[in-house]
């Protein structure tokens, strides 16, 4: 039955879609702004007036839906940047809207602090310890607080014009304050799409370059999952479901892909999987060298996610895969 393309394509059990892909856009200020990032081929830093004409391109090749970060004019403890009804997201959303694109794409925010507080966490820090050698070694991230502040994002980048809210900050809870922020600002129909497992990775490197959201000190192992706990994962889904995730969203991909299978035969909820910054990167630099043919390592590196059980993919490569499978 491998005999000849027809009859393979009769067989196949698994495809991917222009409409499986979710395109990330790192949104900046300014205008005519186009800043490649330099550890990711192919992707930039963009202005609102150049990230609606990636929306068009997006649109007309068949794309699912862009998936929104923001980097800030300025910084700040609070990440005040991040729900600030005039946020760069929330402009960049307001423009999108407006665009004829914006009817054949999902828009989706990106709900996180990191790219907008000046320590580069993705909650409000406090000093774990106090006394005369009292310094950032030993910090939390105080989970309650951080709360509000991310209920605040979403319901402002909601109000901007978000079909859907994508809590990316792994605190515990925020999925119900969110939902319950959502309804009581009249907005009960944007869904909220978790990063429901999200292991905190070397596989995000490229991003904090491309959103500028490095960690000052510390890392995220206190939030974000160890990448040994499966049982933990499905906990963490389980939660947030309950807490009112209408689907959910497990990153990184490709190392974790016995994650996303385990979550596809344990609940029902829609599935996305991130493929990303490092895989990104890391299939970009053999490119490079030659060392994989682009276009077939790209498509299995797809086909791969969906196989495991993902329903869609938020992936750096969405245009250059529409290109080839449309
Ligand atoms: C923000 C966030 C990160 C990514 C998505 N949302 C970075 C992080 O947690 O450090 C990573 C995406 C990628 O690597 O492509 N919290």
């Amino acid at each position: 039955m491998r005999q000849s393309e027809p009859l393979r394509a009769l067989v196949r059990e698994t495809a991917v879609e222009p409409g499986d892909l979710i395109y990330p856009l790192f949104i900046c200020p300014g205008k005519g702004v186009r800043n490649p990032v330099s550890s990711m081929p192919g992707v930039f830093n963009l202005s609102v007036d150049e990230a609606v004409r990636e929306a068009e391109e997006a649109a007309q090749l068949g794309i699912g839906g862009l998936l929104l970060f923001g980097l800030p004019e300025s910084k700040d403890e609070a990440g005040t940047g991040a729900w600030e009804a005039d946020g760069i997201v929330q402009q960049a959303l307001r423009a999108l809207k407006q665009s004829p694109a914006a009817k054949k794409l999902v828009l989706i925010a990106d709900v996180c602090l990191c790219e907008y507080t000046s320590h580069g966490h993705c909650g409000v820090v406090v000093k774990s310890r106090e006394g005369p050698n009292a310094n950032f070694d030993t910090f939390d991230v105080d989970n309650d607080p951080t709360l509000e502040l991310l209920a605040r994002t979403a319901v402002s980048q909601a109000k901007a014009g978000a079909d859907v809210v994508a809590p990316s900050d792994m605190m515990d809870g925020r999925v119900a304050a969110i939902r319950k922020a959502l309804d009581a600002a009249d907005l009960k129909q944007t869904p909220i799409l978790s990063y429901a497992s999200k292991f905190a990775s070397a596989f995000y490197g490229p991003f904090r370059e491309a959103a500028d959201s490095a960690p000052q000190f510390g890392d995220r192992r206190s939030y974000q999952m160890d990448g040994a706990n499966l049982r933990e994962a499905m906990r963490e889904i389980d939660l947030d479901i309950e807490e009112g995730a209408d689907m959910i969203l497990m990153k990184p991909a490709m190392p974790y892909l016995d994650v996303v299978r385990a979550a596809r035969e344990r609940v029902d909820v829609p599935i996305g999987a991130y493929q990303v910054s490092g895989e990104y990167s890391m299939l970009h630099a053999a490119f490079q060298k030659g060392w994989l043919d682009q276009n077939r390592a790209m498509l299995e590196s797809l086909l791969g996610i969906r196989r495991a059980g993902a329903d869609f993919i938020v992936t750096y490569f969405a245009k250059d895969a529409a290109k080839l499978l449309g």
